[in-house]
C-alpha cells in the first residue's frame, strides 16, 4: 500500500461575487498609489525591474484604505478556513494581516523565487488579468533534498510534478503557507497584470 503524506496546500477561491465593477475602482486605485508613491517607484527601480510594487513603501494599506480594508475583513475568513483545513492550533490566537501591499506588472516584468518571511499564511488577490499574463508557479519544497532522485516524467500525474502553476484569476484569491517559494514568470503580454499580496501572522 501507498499513501501520500506530508501535503502542501495551496487555497484558491473566488473573493468577489461582484468582481468586475470592485475590480475596476480597485485598479483605479493601485494606478493611482502607483503616481503617488515615488519612494515606491524608486524601490522598485532597484529592486522589482520593469514593475511597480509598494512592498517597501506602502505595506500596509488596509490601514490607509476603506477598500484594502474591506477586501482585508474579506480574505481574512478565508485565511480561517485555511488554517483549519492545516489543522493548526492557534493556541486562541487570532490570524492578524501584517502587511498589504500593490504590484504592478507591465508587458516583460518578472519576479523571482521568493518566500514570505515573517508570517505564516501569504496570498494574493487579483485584480486585472491581461489575456495570457503570467500565473503564479510554486516550486516542490523538497526540490533540494532530492539529491540523486532522477527527474519526473513529463507526464507526471499533477501531484508528483516539481513546479505548479495557477493561472492569475481576476477576483479570485490563492493561499499558500509563507515558506512556500515561488514566483511570477516574465509578463509577455503588453498589458499591465494588477494583483495585491498580504502576509499573516498569529497574535
Ligand atoms: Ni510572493
Amino acid at each position: 500500500m501507498i499513501r501520500a503524506w506530508f501535503p502542501t496546500l495551496i487555497y484558491c477561491e473566488p473573493l468577489m461575487a461582484s468582481g468586475a465593477r470592485f475590480n475596476a475602482g480597485l485598479a483605479a486605485e493601485c494606478r493611482a498609489l502607483r503616481d503617488f508613491d515615488g519612494a515606491g517607484r524608486a524601490w522598485s527601480r532597484r529592486n522589482y525591474p520593469g514593475g511597480y510594487t509598494s512592498y517597501a513603501s506602502m505595506n500596509e494599506l488596509h490601514r490607509f484604505s476603506s477598500t484594502f480594508a474591506l477586501l482585508e475583513r474579506r480574505i481574512t475568513r478565508h485565511v480561517r478556513r485555511f488554517a483549519a483545513a492545516l489543522d493548526m492550533d492557534l493556541r486562541g490566537r487570532k490570524v492578524r494581516m501584517t502587511d498589504f501591499w500593490v504590484n504592478i506588472m507591465p508587458a516583460s516584468a518578472a519576479h523571482s523565487l521568493h518566500l514570505h518571511p515573517l508570517s505564516f499564511v501569504s496570498g494574493t488577490y487579483y485584480v486585472v488579468t491581461p489575456r495570457g499574463c503570467p500565473g503564479l508557479k510554486f516550486e516542490d519544497p523538497r526540490l533540494d533534498r532530492f539529491m540523486a532522485a532522477p527527474p519526473r516524467r513529463a507526464a507526471a500525474r499533477r501531484a508528483n510534478q516539481a513546479h505548479v502553476t495557477y493561472p492569475a484569476r481576476a477576483a479570485s484569491l490563492i493561499l499558500f503557507e509563507s515558506w512556500l517559494r515561488h514566483e511570477v514568470p516574465r509578463n509577455r503580454v503588453d498589458a499591465e497584470r494588477i494583483s495585491i499580496s498580504f502576509n499573516y501572522n498569529w497574535s
